[in-house]
């Protein structure tokens, strides 16, 4: 495997794979890799000729008050899954050759970054489309993948795609759960054990109002209810936001009609979780 961290090494090798006429497949990441993280990248691995991971804390996507200088990093144990896996490129930029003292440009989505993650996180998506621009624009992927998880994170990079006309084909990818359901994410090792168990209820509340929709339930505030009404049994959490969306535009709705998502974001002491379900 090999370990890139020159941002202009990392391009002249990406045109050199290309001109070689391979496909590209790219993982973006934050590192403190899981086993959300391997389902990426053995998906990539089918998409393409040459699996390329990036590592990269990306400053500008954290608030002022969020978890930049405390984000889980773990080099070694990140690499050695990396091995694991069989990355053929490990791309891990420095961030002040990522953000040089004169940089001054973002990329901003509209309407699809408005509410849920976007109200709470205010830049929050800048920071991420921006980062993700700059990584195309470097790594050249023919196809980048991203999980579910993040749902409004793959809409809005969709939406840039397509309106910026990136030659890069997003694929989402399901996400991955632990044996309780709760889904992986590395800020999960925030959580205390008694925590961790309280986290539980956010994908089993989620899962009644698919249950409910399956039984025949449209109405969007009846679906709300009862998903708020299981994670309001436990007392130790705070819904920081609840709504069920059209799955592809995010735009609020009232009545399911198409394929939709019940998105939600809690605080469980210091920690902040997401999840999301797919209602159709
Ligand atoms: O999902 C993440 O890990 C990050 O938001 C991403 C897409 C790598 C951009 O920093």
């Amino acid at each position: 495997m090999k370990v890139v961290r020159d941002i202009a090494i990392m391009q002249k090798g990406a045109e050199q794979i290309r001109r070689e006429g391979k496909r590209i497949a790219f993982v973006p990441t934050m590192g403190y890799l899981h086993d959300g993280h391997r389902a990426l990248l053995r998906e990539g691995r089918k998409k393409g000729d040459l699996l390329i991971l990036s590592i990269f804390v990306n400053p500008i996507q954290f608030g002022p008050s969020e978890d930049l200088e405390r984000y889980p990093r773990d080099w070694d144990r990140d690499c050695a899954i990396a091995r694991e896996e069989g990355i053929d490129l490990l791309f891990a930029p420095e961030a002040s050759s990522m953000y040089p003292a004169h940089f001054q440009t973002t990329v901003h989505v509209e309407q699809v970054t408005q509410g849920l993650c976007g109200a709470s996180r205010p830049g929050h998506f800048d920071g991420v489309s921006t980062v993700v621009a700059k990584l195309f624009n470097i790594v050249k992927p023919h196809v980048a993948l991203f999980g579910e998880k993040d749902y409004q994170q793959l809409a809005t990079l969709r939406r840039m795609v397509e309106d910026l006309n990136f030659d890069t084909e997003i694929v989402g990818v399901p996400t991955v759960r632990e044996s309780d359901g709760l889904a992986m994410s590395s800020r999960n090792v925030y959580l205390s054990s008694d925590e961790r168990k309280v986290a539980t209820v956010l994908h089993r509340s989620l899962e009644e109002g698919l249950k409910q929709y399956r039984s025949g339930q449209r109405e969007v505030p009846k679906l709300l209810h009862a998903i708020q009404k299981g994670i309001c049994e436990e007392p130790k959490i705070q819904i920081d936001y609840l709504e069920i969306r059209d799955a592809e535009s995010l735009e609020p709705i009232s009545m399911i009609e198409r394929k939709a998502v019940a998105a939600v974001a809690a605080r469980i002491g210091k920690t902040r979780l997401i999840d999301n379900i797919l209602i159709f």
